[in-house]
């Protein structure tokens, strides 16, 4: 196959030289600011990806599933921040069993999750690394800054855990949008909230060598905060019609598409493609409409989806011949990427290989 127009459909295509562009970018930016980069696999479950990241200079890699760990392992990465707080007897047992093999950091925001974690360690004779997670504003995991520094006093005193420092997932600057400043200034309070709380342990004597914050609508903001040591966008390798809805890419930083064919136009009030929820996922959209978007054409929406059928709604429809091809940009590249087991890379229309997608559930 050379060309994407010989690829059965749909397909997931995923552009190499948009992808490594953007890796490289993001990694020109970290590296002059002295930031060290931790990117999350969770976008791209993938080691050829993982191994372009490592080639531009990233310090490791932030995992959520015992799998994506497990993965990157498999592979010789040395340091992984597995940012899935440790609760039940399985993850917590490999949670200590991984760290025989390298540095796993895991994430804990209460004493109910570290208990467990410190006493699983002192039974297996050996410490875990771990950061306090902070919730800074997100309002999903994470203890409030103010509460920080006494769960860290109790962090501290249990035997078997090794505390590194704070991490955060600023995942609610989103809600900035579509006001890039807004979003910017949401990053920047992130990150001076976790900065805050780092100096409030080390006043009482803990290490907080670690100040982690992480999204990619804050890639180019928390982390520029004084006293952030990294940070954690996954989604900026491939970008998604999420990203462009929000103002923080372009629609040339999206390397990600699935390749679609018309398979019925019956003059009706859509036309209707062979890419449905199993191809681009059920994420939302961020703007409430569509399961994602018809590249490069404005006159064509995607409001209805059923598992394999895309319904293209918009003025565009009534033109489109049956056995025409379009790429769709998926709402949410990470969602996409895991109803997959490999991506088509290509360069434009030019099909240059096949690479596996691994670690879904
Ligand atoms: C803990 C954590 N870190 C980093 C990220 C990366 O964020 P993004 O997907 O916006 O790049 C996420 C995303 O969900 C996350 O949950």
């Amino acid at each position: 196959v050379t060309s994407i127009d010989d690829l059965p459909t749909p397909a997931l295509l995923l552009d190499r030289r948009v992808l490594q562009a953007n890796v490289g970018r993001l990694a020109g930016l970290y590296g002059a600011a002295g930031i060290r980069h931790r990117p999350h696999i969770k976008t791209t479950k993938c080691l050829q990806v993982a191994r372009l990241q490592r080639a531009a200079g990233v310090i490791g890699f932030t995992c959520q599933t015992r799998a994506e760990v497990e993965l990157l392992l498999s592979d010789g990465v040395t340091d992984l921040l597995w940012a899935q707080q440790p609760v039940g007897e399985h993850r917590i047992r490999y949670a200590v069993e991984a760290n025989q093999q390298a540095q796993v950091i895991c994430v804990v925001d209460s004493a109910e999750v570290a208990g467990p974690l410190s006493a699983r360690a002192v039974a297996d004779g050996t410490t875990v690394p771990v950061v306090l997670e902070i919730d800074t504003g997100q309002g999903r995991c994470g203890v409030e800054p103010g509460r920080a520094a006494e769960l860290a006093d109790r962090v501290a005193g249990l035997p078997g855990l090794r505390l590194l420092g704070v991490m955060t997932h600023e995942g609610h600057v989103s809600g900035g949008a579509p006001d890039l400043t807004e979003i910017r200034r949401r990053g920047t309070d992130a990150g001076a909230a976790l900065v805050g709380v780092a100096d409030a342990l080390r006043e009482r004597g803990h290490a907080a060598g670690i100040v982690s914050v992480g999204s990619t609508p804050g890639a180019d903001s928390a982390p520029f905060v004084p006293g952030i040591t990294e940070a954690r966008a996954g989604t900026y390798a491939f970008c998604d019609a999420n990203q462009l809805a929000l103002g923080t890419c372009v629609q040339a930083d999206c390397a990600l598409t699935v390749l679609t064919t018309v398979v019925s136009n019956q003059g009706r009030e859509y036309a209707v493609v062979d890419a449905g929820l199993k191809a681009l996922s059920g994420d939302p959209s961020v703007t409430g409409q569509g399961y994602g978007l018809p590249v490069t054409r404005d006159d064509l929406t995607l409001p209805v989806a059923n598992e394999e059928h895309g319904f293209l709604a918009g003025p565009g429809r009534h033109a489109l011949k049956v056995g025409e091809r379009l790429r769709i940009l998926p709402n949410h590249a990470c969602g996409a990427v895991n109803m997959w087991s490999s991506y088509w890379v290509v360069d434009g229309d030019q099909v240059l290989d096949q690479w596996p997608i691994q670690a879904r559930y």
